[in-house]
């Protein structure tokens, strides 16, 4: 096994060449013969020409060398208290099965499915169906609202929807069917049908004609033997979309090709996370965020490793020993989560006494991504479980990691606070906004010199411009990642902070430009901001300040309520909205630009200067006092 450095260094000499080697992991229909395409900007197509199956390789490939027998895929769900595990021959007839009942709706290479689905093995099967035939799915978190549901379905403009009666959450049902029901109805795109999983703790009523049962459906496709055959696709041609935050409420669809996804997935799991096939990865994340989408279905399955989909939560479902009870029952040797999860199980359980119940010897090592992992979060994981803990850095944009402590290829120190390298096909660059590079140690915009290696989004969905306008005018020749932190004198990074509206709430991406967006459409309110704000759980939460209009006389009580049902009914539940506060008014500069940094700092309790193109200084104090009165400062 090579050495990190000399891995980066063959990398940066011949990346073509590293990367024909990586691609000689994976099984072609028609092999590869040119390696790298360059398009228009500076960017990449990746294996043009070469014709292969993402689901071929993640499962009839396994099969096929004698693997049958092999655990794919072990459903863990907490919250039923019930358990059940899938070779890779099972899971294959399921999944072509399933591809048997999608064709038999008319679905076929290149129409979109959405899959709105809880953590049920299901929504793997519907992602897997549509990698078999083709279709492009696009996965949609659960704990989004209809409204959310239905910008995506107008985007994506679904043939057919995939969804389930419910989702579970600790102490409730979450009926999704009537959420389904209502995005339909407020899109003016409308799916041909929809498959619907039923759960034992809510039946969904179906629409005659348009809704149809998962199990009925599935009966008749094995009874007919309708399990169509992988279908021969262009390494470019588009494996899902899948729809992340940006800077306005319109949600960005990130678009995933299949050849270069596969290379670089593969490749990540012997090399960055030390995995071999037959070994049991656990990424405790949700299909509907990338996570779930490379690292519980894609990549372990690529690998022929079993992946474990959890549903659960790591506290309260039934207490903080789960990840560990999880670990224990089925052998987990690299464990995959948000540092969120383990800053809400040292809350629960500071001295890590339910660790102590449970046998962790398979596990090798922890890794931390989806918000930045702040050392003493890290160092505690260190003391409770004695493996390493490893922070790396990636967003829904690249797929898997930009920078990473690759434990495969060798570990290398540790530093806190920093994800700490760049991972082969990522030259990382701090700038200035001069796009001139700054020296170690200075904070600046974090860009990635294109070409983009493979794996990582060739456009947006339908929308070239905006892909141009959101990550490549910026900073010429680079793309611009919106984090920003720096490169200290080893080559380690630290990300620092985000560059735009974007916030990180218990590792969830949202836009704080979405919510004001919402907020604004309160008939009372003239203006607003919204802020994260630390939290020692979430990391982030976001807060709304409203300014209202003129006039009105209502108690500031009644419309901070609104605000706060506002953004659940809208976005979610998930946005962790709950406090709005009517303030007199807002912090601007003279050109009105609303000081959101400041008023964020103010409230962090961290050091603040008065900005130089204040408008009126007295308002931040204004915005300190009405902080202070919350007990938000
Ligand atoms: N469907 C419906 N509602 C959902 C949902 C889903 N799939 N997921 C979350 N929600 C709801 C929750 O019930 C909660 O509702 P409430 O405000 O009525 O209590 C709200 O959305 C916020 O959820 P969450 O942020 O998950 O908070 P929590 O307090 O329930 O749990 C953590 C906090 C830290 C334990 C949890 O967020 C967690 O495990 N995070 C890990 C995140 C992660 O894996 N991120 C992926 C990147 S690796
Ligand atoms: P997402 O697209 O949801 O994966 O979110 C990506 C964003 O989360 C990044 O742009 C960062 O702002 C943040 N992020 C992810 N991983 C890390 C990390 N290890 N350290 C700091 N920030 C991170």
């Amino acid at each position: 096994m090579s050495s990190y450095a000399e891995t980066y260094r063959n990398w940066q000499a011949d990346p073509e060449g590293f990367w024909r080697d990586a691609a000689g992991e994976i099984d072609w229909f028609t092999p590869v013969d040119k390696v790298r395409e360059m398009r228009d900007g500076g960017l990449a197509d990746w294996f043009a020409g070469a014709s292969c199956n993402t689901c071929w390789n993640a499962l009839d490939r396994h099969v096929e060398a004698g693997h049958g027998d092999r655990l794919a895929l072990i459903y863990d769900s907490a919250m039923m208290g019930k358990v059940k595990k899938f070779t890779y021959a099972e899971l294959t007839d399921k999944v072509a099965t399933f591809a048997g009942v999608l064709k038999s709706k008319g679905v076929g290479k290149g129409d979109r499915v959405i899959v709105y689905m809880p953590m049920v093995p299901q929504a793997a099967v519907a992602m897997l169906a549509c990698a078999r035939l083709g279709a492009i799915h696009s996965v949609v978190f659960g704990g989004f609202a209809a409204k959310e549901l239905a910008t995506r379905i107008d985007d994506a403009k679904p043939k057919l929807i995939v969804s389930a009666s419910c989702g579970l959450e600790p102490g409730r049902v979450i009926a999704y069917k009537p959420l389904l029901d209502r995005a339909i109805e407020m899109a003016s795109h409308k799916p041909e049908a929809c498959i619907v999983f039923q759960r034992e703790m809510e039946e969904a009523s179906l629409v005659e004609g348009r809704d149809f049962d998962w199990k009925a459906e599935m009966d008749e496709a094995a009874a007919a033997g309708n399990k169509p055959d992988c279908v021969a696709l262009d390494a470019t041609d588009p494996l899902y979309v899948l729809y992340t935050s940006g800077t306005t409420g319109k949600p960005k669809g990130v678009v995933r090709d299949n050849g270069g996804h596969m290379v670089a997935l593969k490749w990540t799991m012997k090399n960055i996370y030390g995995v071999d096939p037959g070994d049991v990865f656990w990424a405790a994340s949700d299909v509907g965020w990338v996570v779930g989408h490379s690292y519980i279905v894609y990549a372990p399955l690529l690998h022929g490793a079993t992946t474990i989909l959890f549903e659960g939560k790591p506290v309260g479902t039934p207490d903080a020993g789960t990840f560990w009870r999880v670990i224990a029952d089925h052998g987990v040797k690299a464990l995959f989560t948000a540092p969120t999860a383990f800053r809400a199980i040292k809350k629960e359980d500071p001295k890590g006494e339910f660790i102590g119940k449970y046998d962790l010897s398979s596990l090798d090592t922890l890794f931390l991504a989806g918000e930045r992992a702040d050392p003493d979060t890290i160092q505690w994981a260190e003391r409770m479980l004695n493996v390493p803990v490893i922070d790396h850095w990636w967003q829904t944009e690249t797929g898997w990691p930009i920078a990473a402590n690759p434990v495969g290829l060798e570990k290398l120190p540790v530093k806190y606070g920093s994800p700490s390298v760049a991972m082969p096909g990522y030259e990382i660059h701090v700038v200035d906004e001069a796009n001139k590079q700054v020296s170690p140690n200075t904070t600046g915009a974090i860009v990635v010199k294109l070409p983009l290696p493979p794996g990582c989004l060739p456009t947006l969905w339908e929308n070239d411009d905006g892909f141009r306008e959101a990550y490549l005018v910026d900073y010429p020749g680079y793309y611009k990642t919106a984090d920003a932190g720096y490169l200290d004198e080893d080559g380690y990074l630290f990300v620092m902070s985000r560059t735009d509206d974007i916030i990180n709430v218990a590792g969830h991406r949202l836009s704080t430009g979405g919510m004001e967006e919402v907020l604004a459409e309160l008939p009372d309110v003239a203006e607003c901001a919204v802020i994260g704000i630390a939290d020692a759980t979430k990391g982030q939460v976001p807060v709304g300040f409203l300014v209202l209009n003129s006039g009105v006389d209502r108690p500031a009580g009644d419309i901070e309520k609104e605000a706060v049902a506002i953004i659940r009914d809208r976005i979610g539940a998930v946005a962790s909205f709950k406090k709005a506060m009517v303030v007199q008014r807002l912090p601007k500069t003279r050109s009105g630009k609303v000081l959101r940094g400041t008023m964020r700092k103010i409230a962090d309790g961290q050091d603040w200067a008065m900005p130089a193109t204040i408008d009126d200084p007295a308002i931040l104090d204004e915005i300190a006092t009405v902080l202070g009165d919350a007990g938000l400062k």
